[in-house]
This record gives structure tokens, sequence and C-alpha cells, in this order.
């Protein structure tokens, strides 16, 4: 049997240098855990613009269809704030999500023990903090009709609209019950309800896909409250599930709480493949960060966070992604720290490359 295949579309800014740390893992596993993978590499976002002048390529497209897994370091960088808004870096993104219909983007916000002193809340509000947002990624006003800016009179109008069909809510809403079932079997459902259709239409379906999770204990709450929620309490929280927009913002919330951006990884999947594999895409959630890039500052630890969620979602190998997991915390336990983690607790600083020596030490003190 062939190896199973990985994409790896590093993107711009930091996304190359923390991604070279996450194929360092990857080769570990094929060399000390028998688990190797045929790995490919491509252009997306900046860096594929310069090179076709689109920020996806069809060959690049295509390829994504094909890869049991797509890696994706970062896109963007302000010397692309001026281009056309169909080739920006992020289009480039989102074509992928789309064509690839990962509609199920999971954002887990942890707080490390070891990093509980980095968050802006108090240490008691986000210690020992697991909560997993799930988030629409391929419909909702990211991607509703009619869109644009248009002539009306003698002024413009910008139009995006929020659109959300019942089955695109349901098998959002399933993929969020299923999580909660091997969690801590609580889902919350964000959405404004009270001003927006939408937000109705999402709130029923959700209640009716419940019927079919007994044991879920379902919440509903508006998007803003559970803006303050997050704040104000965030452990009351399992699993969120919530639209395109507001899983955009409550995400980032979610991910300050933690202390550290460079910390989170994503999932997104999509229906299964041919091989039963979901279709799917890892991504870290922090951005290209172009302030520190090429300075060897950037924390690849979200990035290779997001080739354990492909361990334990895409390739079945959830134990390895506990190992891999493990060897992070025992690298932040040691005080090894890159410089978005530095305080003055005496911590180690270390570079992206330092970082990915100390948890390859760790991997190979695991076995
Ligand atoms: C994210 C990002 C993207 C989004 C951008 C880069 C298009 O903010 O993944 O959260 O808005 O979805
Ligand atoms: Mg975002």
């Amino acid at each position: 049997m062939s190896n199973p295949s990985i994409l790896i579309l590093p993107g711009d800014g930091i996304g190359p240098e923390v991604m070279a740390q996450v194929t360092r893992i990857i080769d570990w596993y094929g060399n000390k855990r028998e688990l190797a993978f045929d790995v490919s590499t491509d252009l997306v976002g900046g860096a594929a613009y310069d090179a076709h002048g689109v920020p996806l390529h069809d060959d690049t497209m295509a390829r994504a269809m094909e890869v049991d897994a797509v890696l994706l370091g970062a896109v963007g960088g302000p010397k692309y704030d001026d281009l056309d808004f169909s080739v920006k870096p992020e289009r480039g993104l989102l074509r992928l999500r789309k064509e690839m219909d990962l509609f199920s983007n999971l954002r887990p916000a942890q707080c490390f023990d070891a990093l509980a002193d980095f968050s802006s809340l108090k240490k008691d509000i986000v210690a020992g903090l697991d909560i997993m947002i799930v988030r629409e990624l391929t419909s909702g006003v990211y991607f509703g009709e009619p869109r644009g800016i248009f002539n009306e009179g003698n002024e413009r109008v910008g139009i995006n609209t929020q659109r959300y069909t019942e089955s695109e809510i349901e098998r959002v809403a399933r993929s969020a019950f299923d999580l909660a079932m091997a969690r801590g079997k609580k889902l919350c459902s964000m959405e404004k309800a009270n001003v927006m259709e939408s937000g109705v239409l999402w709130r029923e379906v959700v209640t009716r896909v419940h019927a079919d999770y007994p044991e879920v204990e379902l919440s509903h709450m508006y998007a803003d409250n559970g803006a303050m929620q997050l704040v104000r309490a965030p452990k009351q929280f399992d699993v969120i599930v919530t639209d395109n927009l507001f899983g955009d913002i409550l995400s980032d919330v979610a991910a300050m709480l933690t202390g550290s951006l460079g910390m989170l990884p994503s999932a997104s999947l999509g229906a299964p493949m041919d091989n039963g594999r979901p279709r799917a895409m890892y991504e870290p959630v922090h951005g290209s960060a172009p302030d520190i890039t090429g300075q060897s500052k950037a924390n690849p630890i979200a990035c290779i966070l997001s080739f354990a969620m492909a361990l334990r979602y895409s390739f079945d190998q959830g134990a390895e992604a506990d190992r891999l997991e493990a060897a992070i915390e025992t690298v932040l336990a040691d005080g090894l720290r890159t410089a978005d983690l530095l305080g003055d607790d005496g911590a180690t600083p270390v570079s992206t490359s330092g970082m990915g020596d100390a948890i390859l030490a760790a991997l190979d003190a695991s076995l």
C-alpha cells in the first residue's frame, strides 16, 4: 500500500519558517515510527501570486483534491495589500476551503498549564481551559450572493449576503454534535436569531439535529452574548458551533484567552473521500506575521499541533497525536519559549528551529 499523501503549502510570511519545523516532525514519524508520508510542496497566497499571477494555481488546486491532507502555513502580507480583491492572497485560502468543501472548521482553544500566565485574563479563569469552536467554513456571508460594490443613484453600495441552507446548517451541526459526544457532551450554538432570519433557521435546524444526540446538552446563545461569556467565564463551554463570520471572530477571542495565537491549530474537514478519510486541510490559526518574518522568532507550535490534528482526524493515529502533543507540553514545562511567549519568568528563549529541536528531542525521549 502506498504511503498517505500530504500537500504542504507553506504560503507567506512566517509560513515557510514554521512549516520547516513541521517537515522535520513528519520525517521523524517516517524514521522512528514507520509512519511515512508522501509529501509534496507547492505555492499558495502571495507566493503563488508572485510566481503565477494568481493566489492559487489550478494545478495546485487539483493536487489538493488528490491528496489525503493539505497542510497550510499562512497567507498574506503588506506587499499584497493593494492587489485587486480577486487575486489577494486570502482568495487562495478561500478557494481551497470552498472547492474542497471544508465545511467544518475545528478550532480548539486550550490553555497549556505552563502558559496560563500569558492570558490577558486572570489565571483561574483560563487555567485548564479546553474548548472547541466549530466554525462553518464554506458558506454564510463569506460566499453568499449577491456580493460586490455597485452603483446606486449617485453613490456606491457595498453588498454581502448572509445565506444558509438547511443542509449546510445540518452538516456542520452534526459534526459539532459528533465532537461533543467524544468530549464533554455539551454544545452551545451561537447565532443572532434576535435580528437575523438566517439565525432563526440556524437555531431551528440545530435543535432538530439535537434529537439524534439526546446525550448532548444543547444550549443556544446570541453571538454577542457568546463573545461576552467567552471572556467572562470561558470554562462554561465545551463545544461551540457557529457560522462562518461569527466563528471567525469568536475563535480569535477564544484564541487570545489561551495566551498565544502562536499555539493554536485548526482542522478544516469536509465529506469523506473514496478512501474513507475526510477531505481535510490543517493550518495554524495565526497569520503570516510580516513583522517578525525571517527573524527566526516565529512559534512553530501552532503549525506542529495542526499536524497533530492531521494525525488524529485524517490518519487515524490518535495515539501518535497524543505523543506529539505530550512532547510539546514537556518542552513548555521545561521552560522553553519562542519570543511570543517570553515573560519575566526565567524561561529559556529559543528560536523557531530551536523549538523544533526541543520537540524532536522530546519525541525521541518518548520512545
Ligand atoms: C481565518 C482568517 C481568514 C478568514 C482570512 C485570512 C481570509 O481570518 O482563517 O480566521 O477570515 O477566514
Ligand atoms: Mg480569522
